[in-house]
């Protein structure tokens, strides 16, 4: 530690390398599964677990979130976004890390936001997919005027909440940018989504951010069967004090319902869906770890 407190470690400029570092190291330090295919045994009942211990954990406990935000390519689009958008910094490192290094492992498919208020996310998703050359467009859905109705008691929310945004300004700041693999979809999920997948292909990334409960249970259900395989859905809202309705949705739909599990719980929760194929029981990490001889 230097004398103004900083510890004098300089941010790798190789994200890719630090990311492998860290899986590598994980791997050792946690369940030691550096065997012969380490992807299939990290998938364990439809999620690839160290996937989402190393972006969870790096975010939560590590120097992650300070390394990316000094990466040229993240600060470029934070920029853009800082002052368009509620999702927090942790949040935005994760989709960045998702659009990264996690996309483009999967089958092509777009990305699609239910809940874009006054587009940050959707335009830092938008801006990193162009600057990284991925073919995957972004689909932003709103009402774009706020919160349709919702449900006494199990929103917080209220009708016509997030109104104060401007999609003709929105369309005018992505012109300006050039993104045109961002594309705003108005109105309400359930009068818009349907007619929008039939068109657009499948789906590799769905961003729901949308908070009330009514929004997340159609979008999720909506979406899960336009995902590619293995696809990303990440939650925003049901961690979030004030969003028991979605966290109802995930408990209802994914977990009761389609007995998924998730692969990511920080800063979002992330479930990938169809889940992967691989492991349907744990590994056996017994005679493992530290202070074993194995
Ligand atoms: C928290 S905001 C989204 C935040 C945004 N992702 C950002 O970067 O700040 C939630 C949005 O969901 C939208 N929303 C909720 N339910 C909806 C529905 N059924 N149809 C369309 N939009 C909806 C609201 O209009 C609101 O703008």
């Amino acid at each position: 530690m230097t004398a103004n407190g900083k510890t004098g470690r300089k941010a790798p400029n190789d994200l890719g390398k630090l990311q492998e570092r860290l899986l590598v190291k994980k791997q050792r330090a946690l369940l030691r599964l550096d065997e012969p295919d380490p992807d299939g045994a990290n998938i364990v009942k439809g999620r690839n677990m160290m996937e989402g211990y190393l972006r969870g954990s790096n975010i939560q406990y590590g120097d992650y979130v300070r390394t990316v935000a000094s990466d040229p390519l993240f600060a470029r689009a934070y920029a853009l976004v800082k002052d368009l958008t509620l999702v927090s910094l942790p949040k935005l490192v994760n989709l960045y890390s998702l659009v990264r290094f996690y996309l483009p492992r999967l089958a092509p498919g777009q990305i699609v936001e239910f809940g874009s208020y006054r587009g940050g996310s959707a335009i830092l998703m938008a801006f990193l997919a162009r600057q990284l050359g991925l073919e995957a467009r972004v689909y932003a859905l709103d009402t774009f005027e706020g919160m349709p109705e919702t449900a006494a008691v199990v929103d917080w929310h209220k009708q016509g909440d997030f109104a104060e945004t401007s999609l003709a300004a929105l369309e005018t700041y992505r012109d300006e940018l050039g993104l045109d693999n961002l594309h705003f979809v108005k109105g309400r999920f359930e009068d818009t989504a349907e007619a929008l997948f039939g068109r657009i292909g499948p789906v590799a990334l769905a961003h729901v951010d949308c908070d009330i409960e009514s929004a997340v249970r159609y979008a999720y259900d909506t979406v899960r069967e336009r995902m590619v395989p293995g696809g990303y859905v990440v939650f925003d809202d049901p961690l979030e004090s004030c969003c028991l309705g979605a966290f109802q949705v995930v408990e209802e739909c994914l977990v009761a319902r389609d007995g998924l599990l998730a692969e990511q719980v920080y800063p979002h929760l992330v479930y990938r869906y169809p889940p992967l194929a691989g492991r349907t029981t744990p590994p056996d990490v017994s005679g493992v770890g530290p202070g074993s001889d194995a």
